[in-house]
């Protein structure tokens, strides 16, 4: 039995665009489905959703229009030819960009008369719609209400302000985090790759068990200005950071892989020096 009437139209059926339709569907929801390209709809249709051939014709058959697409300028792109019929209507933005796109985006569309939220995924396609993915929404409250429980099975959602860059604003630095622990995950493998070491044994039995005991300090204390409390010990954090530098360069490991390296010794000498 469906609980939510709303029709959904979602544009874009890249590999998120296909998961966010395909988690809809799965729970009942009525799906029409547009793509620039044709072709990607086909398994969505076995499945139940409609495909329409034109934007306007996708945003015509939803009460509520969902769009992911690669960038701010893909956004603008397909909806500028299809202003006549949103007006009056929703739409929830969930392409990844900035803050400041958010908000131009918000000031356009409001502009025309859709009523609009700004999101940001946090998930990636094979966990859409599973219990960890969460989306931060930005926009007006009462919206983000009305829209929660619609848009609930793609994942739990969140949120996060009434500017609408918020959600940009959160999902770009949530991104930059998990960027700077990719950049230190791949570092580390790098340098034991470089002195022989083996690489598995250290993935699993080193590196994740370190990087899990890590995460809650390391998330807790970031702190993003140039300060660093006392406890920290910057002096023995610059040491520290030197003496991995010079593994790195011992091995042969380029510098370019280090850049989180050099950023972490930048801010810890330069607390040193404050004091
Ligand atoms: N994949 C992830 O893990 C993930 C996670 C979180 C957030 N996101 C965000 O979700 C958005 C979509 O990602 P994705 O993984 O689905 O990317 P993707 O597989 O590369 O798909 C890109 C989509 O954008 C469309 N597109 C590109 N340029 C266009 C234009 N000028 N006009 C109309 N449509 C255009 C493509 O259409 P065609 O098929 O016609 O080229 C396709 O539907 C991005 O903003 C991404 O940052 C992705």
């Amino acid at each position: 039995m469906k609980t939510h009437h709303e029709r959904i139209s979602i544009l874009g059926l890249g590999a998120m665009g296909r998961a966010l339709a395909g988690a809809l569907l799965d729970s009942g929801r009525e799906v029409t489905v547009w793509n620039r390209i044709a072709g990607k709809a086909d398994e969505l249709v076995a499945r139940g959703a409609r495909e329409a051939s034109s934007v306007a014709g996708a945003i015509g058959a939803g009460d509520l229009a969902v769009v992911c697409l690669l960038d701010d300028a893909s956004v603008r792109e397909t909806l500028a030819p299809a202003l006549r019929e949103l007006a009056g209507g929703t739409l929830v933005n969930l392409t990844s960009g900035s803050a400041r796109q958010a908000r131009e985006l918000a000031g356009w569309l409001g502009g025309h008369g859709v009523r609009f939220l700004a999101g940001g995924i946090m998930a990636v396609p094979p966990t859409v719609g599973t219990d960890g993915a969460f989306i931060l929404y930005s926009g007006a409250r009462d919206l983000f209400d009305r829209l929660a429980p619609v848009l609930a099975p793609i994942g739990r959602s969140h949120w996060v302000g009434e500017d609408p860059g918020f959600a940009a604003l959160y999902d770009m630095a949530a991104l930059s985090g998990m960027y700077g622990m990719g950049a230190g995950a791949d570092h580390a493998v790098a340098l034991v790759h470089a002195e022989g070491g083996d690489v598995e044994t250290f993935r699993r039995e080193v590196l994740q068990p370190w990087m899990e005991q890590m995460l809650p300090i390391t998330v807790a204390g970031a702190d993003g200005r140039e300060t660093v409390p006392d406890e920290f010990n910057p002096a023995m954090q610059a040491t520290g950071l030197e003496n991995i530098l010079s593994a790195s360069g011992e091995a042969g490991v380029p510098t370019d892989l280090a850049g989180h390296l050099n950023a972490s010794l930048w801010r810890m000498r330069r607390a040193v020096a404050a004091r």
